[in-house]
């Protein structure tokens, strides 16, 4: 059930303008480590502090969406480096979720068990290091109340090989009302479970009563995690982003670069395979080629990739974290290059205004509840 709710979920399948940036040009090779002082945040009103941009795991272990349906050793392989990579160069903000990967099919893994044996490898050489670790909890039909969250929370610490997350999100809105789920994550925090709380796939209203409810215990709701590109900016239309900003509540994006169709890869020649085929199709490519054309020669400017410019645009909004999915080393090590600099704000608005004429792709529709 996990591995069908992860495709089914998945398988859709106030802009700064008082400050001017000075954007650093960088070698597209240089793309350095992170000082961890001037790349970490606050998420939202809680005391964890992640850095500007996380690496997402959905893709670990995955065979439902991901991988073309497989899972091997050399994937896994991957995984681990593009782990590693991300923290050689100070991405040490991980997002999981108790529904990735997979846990029934012959061979596959869940991604909680990965990233919870690529930390403690990487504890054995740097036992200093540290992993600020996100996931969330699947709030399925027949799970009801405050204490199926705790009771799911410890199952995926188990997974993980961890006491505590530092952060803990409700997936999507429960079906039923959300009121025992928020109260769950209360209690988590209150028992020293994790460090900070967050939802996911919420809309506006969800996220004020959340809030609301939360701040009653004296505990703020750290942060949302939605759907937010260059070519998906329902946040930005629904009240999402605003509230986020009004509430000190920090957005984290998830497909930030457009499950990989914002990198410029991918083309109507070579659409990707797999159900993302279904969604990028060679049609919306020819559409996307002019915004890709002048993504390919901002980032020229500064000598960045367009996968960096795409993430630099949604850093540039200010209070957002994205969270782009890594497969290997490679995708990791090109996602620090996208901090450290700034597009600037002229750019930053005619990209939107570019991406404002394609068509966006349909969402996961929850978040439209
Ligand atoms: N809360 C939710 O409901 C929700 C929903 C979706 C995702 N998420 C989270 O957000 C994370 C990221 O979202 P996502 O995985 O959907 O999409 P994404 O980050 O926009 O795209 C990730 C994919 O892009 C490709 N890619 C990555 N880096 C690249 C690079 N440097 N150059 C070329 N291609 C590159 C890879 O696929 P290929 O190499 O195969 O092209 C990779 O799997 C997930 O891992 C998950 O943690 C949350």
């Amino acid at each position: 059930m996990a591995v069908q709710l992860s495709y089914a979920c998945f398988s859709f399948l106030p802009m700064n303008r008082s400050r001017i940036y000075r954007p650093r040009a960088l070698a597209s090779e240089d793309y350095g480590t992170l000082t961890s002082h001037e790349e970490k945040v606050k998420l939202g009103g809680s005391e964890l502090k992640v850095t500007r941009l996380g690496i997402g795991a959905w893709s670990w272990g995955d065979n439902s969406y991901w991988n073309n349906f497989e899972w091997d050793d050399r994937m896994m392989k991957a995984a681990k480096a593009a782990f590693d990579a991300g923290v050689d160069r100070g991405i040490t903000f991980v997002d999981t979720a108790e529904v990735y990967g997979s846990s029934f099919a012959l061979g596959a893994i869940s991604s909680e068990t990965l990233l919870g044996r690529f930390i403690q490898e990487r504890k054995e050489k740097d036992p200093e290091v540290d992993i600020a670790v996100a996931t969330k909890f699947a709030a399925l039909p027949w799970r009801f109340g405050r204490q199926s969250v705790i009771s799911a929370l410890k199952s995926s610490l188990s997974r993980l090989g961890l006491e505590s997350v530092d952060l803990y999100q409700l997936h999507w809105p429960g079906i039923w009302g959300n009121e025992g789920y928020i109260d769950g994550l209360g209690d988590a925090v209150e028992q020293g479970l994790v460090k900070a709380v967050g939802v996911s796939n919420y809309s506006e209203k969800r996220l004020r009563d959340a809030h609301e409810k939360l701040k009653k215990r004296g505990i703020p709701l750290a942060s949302n995690q939605v759907n937010y590109s260059l070519i998906y900016r329902l946040p930005e239309e629904n009240g999402v982003k605003a509230t986020c900003d009004e509430l000190g509540i920090t957005l984290i994006a998830y497909s930030p670069i457009a499950q990989g169709v914002l990198t410029g890869k991918y083309s109507p020649e070579n659409p990707p395979t797999g159900p993302r085929g279904q969604i990028y199709t060679p049609e919306f490519l020819t559409k996307l080629q002019p915004l890709l054309n002048r993504i390919r020669a901002i980032g020229e400017n500064y000598n960045k990739t367009p996968t960096q410019v795409v993430l630099n645009w949604l850093i540039s909004q200010e209070n957002v974290v994205p969270i782009p999915g890594a497969k290997n080393a490679e995708q990791a090590i090109e996602f620090a290059g996208a901090l450290g600099w700034r597009i600037s704000n002229e750019e930053n608005d005619e990209l939107r205004s570019l991406a404002s004429e394609i068509k966006p792709v349909i969402g996961f529709p929850v978040e439209k509840l």
